[in-house]
């Protein structure tokens, strides 16, 4: 019997007399004592019995019992964790325990992104399972003690005289004995990413993934699994996410005797792996939470984990510089006198670091030409590369720079140099989106190309920030350095070519800030988030449709990884008008920027972006570190409101946004939680001056009034009412102990 045991959980194994893996339990803490009673084999009639037990208990079947990983054709009828074509064609499977080692420290993975132990806080169990026909399987569980999350990945080993193919490998694999269980997922589409869908579970499969090549827009690799009743602040859930950046499938089987399986890995529709004799392979990391304090508790988790041991660098731990991105405010159309004027409003106005995005390089006045073609288009610009890395500093900020490396343009020199670069099956044309091909990252050479154009362009123009973009899936695979039998193998070697260059330019510029996108969040994952600190959350900058985004994304991911800025009104994706305080106190749920033309603002717009950015500094500690709650979420009727709590509870702040019209709002009320109970706590706005515009009633509770915690968990407080409601209006309410 093995127990992994965090903080507040359990997970139990045990290994039968017939050499079965079992999984006995995941959940809250549970007693040290044998728990293998609790799970016995029962016979439903018809299940078949693996050869030594035919003859002996017609109960004993893989079909029926919880497994830690699964494999094919051997009478469990459910879906496999490890499905494997032996030489010989066949795929029946049949793993026997073989031996465990435990070591202090948590397991690294070559070339994938891990998470890790700094605290020495983690250890790993490292359980062999072997078949009769040479496949060797060591599952490895990396357990974080107070973290509260165990991280799981395997090995795959070659042991025989003949090469075979992995079919299907998962990286985590949880067999869950009945109970009722509702899922949680995140699907979207362009400008409407991780919207958060509960729904009950019924039989058979619900299975949510991506084909596309990077984790997708479409659905996000990861998932809460929870009670009926579980809600924000109470009940159970178990929450995944997968530390991997392409194709990945999500299965629950409820199965009709009502035991489940949990499955989550590369997708095999898009997978195979050749494994030579003496070889191995990894697959990518996925990592699991239990909370019995609801959904707050699971992000809670996961939010720490993912700022501590997954995240790397000095960006880890350092204050977020607040940017301005060009895009939305000039999009191709511009020069270098054009930026630094951007610039120059910008640092006035206080913020850090300017970013140069799409346009420069190459023949790239729209977006049909020049991805590919990483050379600084001086003609363009008006200057040379470090000339315009020397313009912005000299106007007061930082310089960053976009690049969507993966990319190709057909119209480019270096399509036109190397065709043999770009994805296509031969005899095929290949599909285009947005006019660009794929480069095949898998290629060393490629890897290569991408590496000494990005270092260099950083060099020359003194960057400090990279925004690393993908604006297509991928189609139409193909690689000319691999053989017809190892095609397979292109969708996870095109990823492992991304973190290679990834890694290679972090190498060269440790203090480097690299911000993910993916046409907004299609790669927001915990694999990119450890290469880059931060992802651009969506295309979409409408500051209400927003609330919904980064109200999904925020169930698994930290809220200073969120890529968010304040952008021009009218939005230019929904055309919807909003006050800037909005835009911004939206944007500070994230990690707060610009994206508009600050030439074209009003004194007075320009006034409100430097108060708002210092309310930001000021906030920054408890906003971008403390304790989420989702207090009311975006479905609510009139607002949404989001609260911070700081770790040591001496701050917290409440986000709230009206999303709703105004006529006759009925009153918006919320609990506060995070605080000491027995502590008192200072009712403010974050921005003083916006108390003269409220409603008399409620202007002595935000002009200072005091309250014990306890009462702001149990009576709550009210959002503020203004005199004259304004459409979307927002408001920062600050609580302080006193
Ligand atoms: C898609 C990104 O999400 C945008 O922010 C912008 O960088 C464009 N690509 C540029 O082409």
């Amino acid at each position: 019997m093995a127990f992994l045991e965090t903080e507040t959980t359990s997970y139990v194994m045990k290994a039968d007399e017939q050499g079965t893996l079992l999984h006995l339990y995941y959940g809250e803490k549970t007693g040290n004592d044998d728990l293998s009673p609790l799970i016995f084999a029962v016979s439903r009639g018809h299940m078949t019995n693996p050869a030594e037990m035919g003859m002996i208990d017609r109960s004993y079947s893989f079909d029926s019992l919880p497994q830690e990983l699964a494999t094919f054709d051997n009478g469990d009828t459910r879906s496999a964790g490890i499905i494997v074509r032996f030489s010989d064609g066949t795929r029946t499977g049949r793993l026997f325990f073989d031996s465990f080692r435990i070591e202090k420290g948590k397991y690294s993975i070559p070339g994938l992104p891990a998470s890790y132990d700094e605290r020495s806080d983690a250890e790993t169990l490292t359980v062999t399972l072997k078949d009769v026909r040479g496949l060797r399987v060591e599952i490895r569980y990396g357990v974080f003690e107070k973290a509260d999350v165990i991280a799981r990945s395997m090995r795959v080993f070659n042991d025989s005289a003949e090469p075979f193919t992995i079919e299907k490998a998962a990286s985590l694999q949880l067999d869950l004995c009945r109970s009722d269980y509702e899922l949680m997922t995140f699907r979207g589409r362009w400008a409407r990413e991780c919207m958060a869908e509960r729904r009950s579970v019924g039989h058979g499969t619900t299975a949510i993934g991506s084909k596309r090549g990077g984790s997708s827009l479409q659905y996000n690799p990861s998932a809460i699994l929870c009670k009926p009743s579980t809600t924000e602040t109470a009940g159970n859930a178990i929450g995944t996410a997968f530390l991997y950046s392409g194709s990945f499938l999500f299965e629950l089987e409820q199965d009709p005797a009502d035991e489940y399986r949990m499955i989550l890995g590369i997708h095999p529709e898009v997978f195979s792996w050749r494994l030579q004799p003496g070889e191995s392979f990894d697959t990518p990391e996925a990592i699991m939470t239990f909370s019995s304090s609801g959904f707050s508790g699971i992000s809670h988790r996961f939010h720490d984990f993912i700022n501590r041991s997954v995240i790397r660098g000095p960006w880890r731990d350092k204050r977020k510089p607040v940017l301005i991105n060009n895009w939305e405010g000039t999009y191709f159309d511009f020069n270098a006198e054009k930026l630094t004027a951007m610039a120059r409003v910008a640092a006035e106005a206080g913020v850090d670091l300017f970013v140069m995005d799409d346009g420069w390089f190459g023949k790239r006045d729209d977006d049909r030409s020049g991805l590919g073609d990483w050379f600084v288009n001086e003609k363009k610009l008006g200057c040379s590369a470090s000339e315009l890395g020397e313009r912005i500093r000299n106007a007061g900020t930082a310089f960053g720079i976009w690049f969507e490396p993966e990319a190709v343009s057909p119209d480019s020199d270096l399509y036109r140099n190397h065709p043999e670069w770009a994805i296509a099956v031969p005899g095929r044309a290949p599909s285009l989106d947005r006019f660009e091909d794929l480069l095949d990252m898998g290629r060393t050479d490629v890897q290569d190309y991408l590496i000494e154009r990005i270092t260099e362009v950083i060099r020359e123009t003194g960057a400090v920030y990279l925004k690393w973009d993908l604006n297509r899936m991928t189609t139409d695979r193909y690689s000319a350095v691999l053989s017809a039998e190892t095609q397979g193998e292109f969708d996870h070697r095109y990823i492992l070519g991304v973190y290679r260059v990834l890694e290679a330019v972090r190498t060269a510029f440790p203090e480097l800030l690299i911000e993910g996108c993916s046409s907004g969040g299609g790669r927001f994952d915990a694999g990119m988030l450890y290469y880059t600190p931060q992802i651009w959350t969506s295309d979409d900058t409408d500051p209400i449709e927003r609330l919904t985004i980064q109200n999904g994304a925020s169930f698994i991911y930290p809220v200073r990884c969120m890529g968010a800025h304040v952008s021009a009104s009218p939005n230019h994706q929904s055309g919807r008008q909003t006050p800037m305080y909005t835009r911004a106190v939206v944007a500070m749920s994230g990690t707060y920027g610009y994206e508009l033309d600050v030439t074209k603002l009003s004194e007075e717009a320009k006034e409100e972006m430097r108060r708002d950015i210092g309310i930001f500094r000021k906030l920054y500690n408890t906003l971008e570190w403390g304790d989420l709650y989702r207090l009311l979420p975006p479905t609510d009727e009139n607002a949404t409101v989001w609260e911070m709590a700081s770790k040591d509870k001496k701050q917290a702040v409440v986000n709230v946004v009206f999303h709703a019209p105004h006529t006759m709002r009925p009153l918006t009320r919320f609990y506060v939680e995070g605080l000491d109970d027995e502590k008192q706590y200072r009712v403010t706005l974050a921005d003083p001056t916006m108390t003269t515009k409220l409603d008399r009633r409620c202007r002595t509770t935000f002009g200072g009034a005091v309250f014990y915690g306890r009462s702001l968990r149990t009576m709550g407080l009210f959002a503020p009412v203004s005199k004259i409601p304004e459409e979307y209006e927002a408001y920062q309410i600050v609580i302080e102990e006193v």
